[in-house]
């Protein structure tokens, strides 16, 4: 089985990026071949600073790196070495109507932000369908704001097997139910764009800081306190087992500690969770080299694999 994941490299992680995607997809190199890569393309999208793009792509490799991505299991490659994606992208392009792209959410969404449209941002889901058609992925682990694209993916290929033949699969969206949205520290879903967040890879001090900062109420340090309508005690359901849990709604209850406590407790344990993955991240941060290599062999893999597929396209469509 083939499962498939597109990274975007976009700056600093967090422990919603963790929870509710890295996790995951580290799981999944157990569970098939996993093709993982950095779709530095697609973030063009937003960005155009060559030296951000350069230094985020680098960094979006490092990181997934040092959260398990573990290069003896997944193929793990940066997009843009094999361009061969863009040569599909184009050939897909003319099996995509107009107006399937005109319904895009993700388009009109971010029009509707006052994002300049272009026709990088209008035909992202090309591309994207591209990265998935491209090794004929069975599986493709997305978030809910990611299924249109799954569906408009099928819906290129099958645009393109009616012409041609089954050359393409049509590949599976897997959405992970249980996969709960990480809240951030206001209590909203935890987001980048909402500066709510709580950083995989920050320094002690400031992880202290973020900490202290997530938003509890009044209640008097000797009164009972509601756990469940506590954002302090939401994000420690991610880090505590089950009889944590229960043991800490129980102080909660009996009342006589502050959220001061439970937020020390909490910074403790985050700082712990990740311990081992910043020391393999300082590894990596000082083995650039071995990181390049990583991913030079992780397109060489992924362009065994497309090769068979892009040569049959190109045959089929008469591109000599
Ligand atoms: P952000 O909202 O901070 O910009 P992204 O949109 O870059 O995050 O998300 C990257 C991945 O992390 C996506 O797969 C998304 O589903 C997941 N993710 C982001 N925030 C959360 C969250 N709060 N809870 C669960 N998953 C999240
Ligand atoms: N559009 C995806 C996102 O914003 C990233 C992506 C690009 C992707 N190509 C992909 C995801 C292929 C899965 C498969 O998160």
């Amino acid at each position: 089985m083939k499962i498939l994941s597109g990274i975007q490299p976009s700056g600093e992680l967090h422990i919603g990026n963790y929870f509710g995607m890295i996790k995951r997809m580290v799981e999944n190199q157990d569970r098939g071949e996993l093709y993982a890569f950095i779709v530095n393309y697609h973030a063009m999208t937003s960005l155009s600073d060559g030296k951000a793009l350069r230094e985020n792509t680098m960094n979006a490799a490092i990181n997934m790196l040092s959260l398990g991505i573990d290069p003896n299991k997944a193929i793990f490659w940066v997009q843009s070495d094999l361009p061969e994606v863009l040569e599909l992208y184009w050939i897909l392009s003319n099996f995509t109507p107009m107006g399937l792209l005109e319904r895009a959410h993700s388009f009109k969404d971010k029009t509707a932000r006052g994002i300049a449209a272009n026709h990088g941002l209008f035909s992202y889901p090309v591309l994207m369908a591209a990265d998935i058609l491209l090794f004929n992925a069975d599986i493709v682990p997305v978030g809910k704001d990611q299924i249109q694209h799954l569906e408009m993916t099928r819906d290129i290929a099958q645009k393109f097997n009616n012409k041609y033949g089954e050359i393409f699969k049509m590949p599976e969206a897997s959405i992970d139910e249980e996969v709960a949205v990480v809240l951030g520290l206001d209590g909203q879903k935890m987001s980048k764009s909402y500066q709510n967040t709580i950083e995989i890879f920050c320094d002690e001090k400031t992880l202290k800081k973020r900490v202290n900062s997530i938003v509890t109420d009044s209640t008097p340090v000797e009164d009972p306190k509601d756990a469940e309508k506590c954002n302090v005690f939401a994000i420690s359901k991610l880090f505590y087992d089950k009889d944590e849990l229960a043991s800490l709604k129980a102080r909660y209850e009996k009342g006589g500690e502050g959220y001061g406590i439970f937020k020390s407790e909490l910074k403790d344990r985050i700082w712990s969770y990740f311990e081992p993955y910043r020391e393999k991240r300082e590894y990596y941060l000082n083995h650039k080299d071995e990181v390049r290599d990583i991913l030079k062999s992780g397109a060489e893999r992924a362009r065994e694999r497309a090769m068979p597929i892009i040569e049959k396209v190109r045959t089929v469509t008469g591109i000599i």
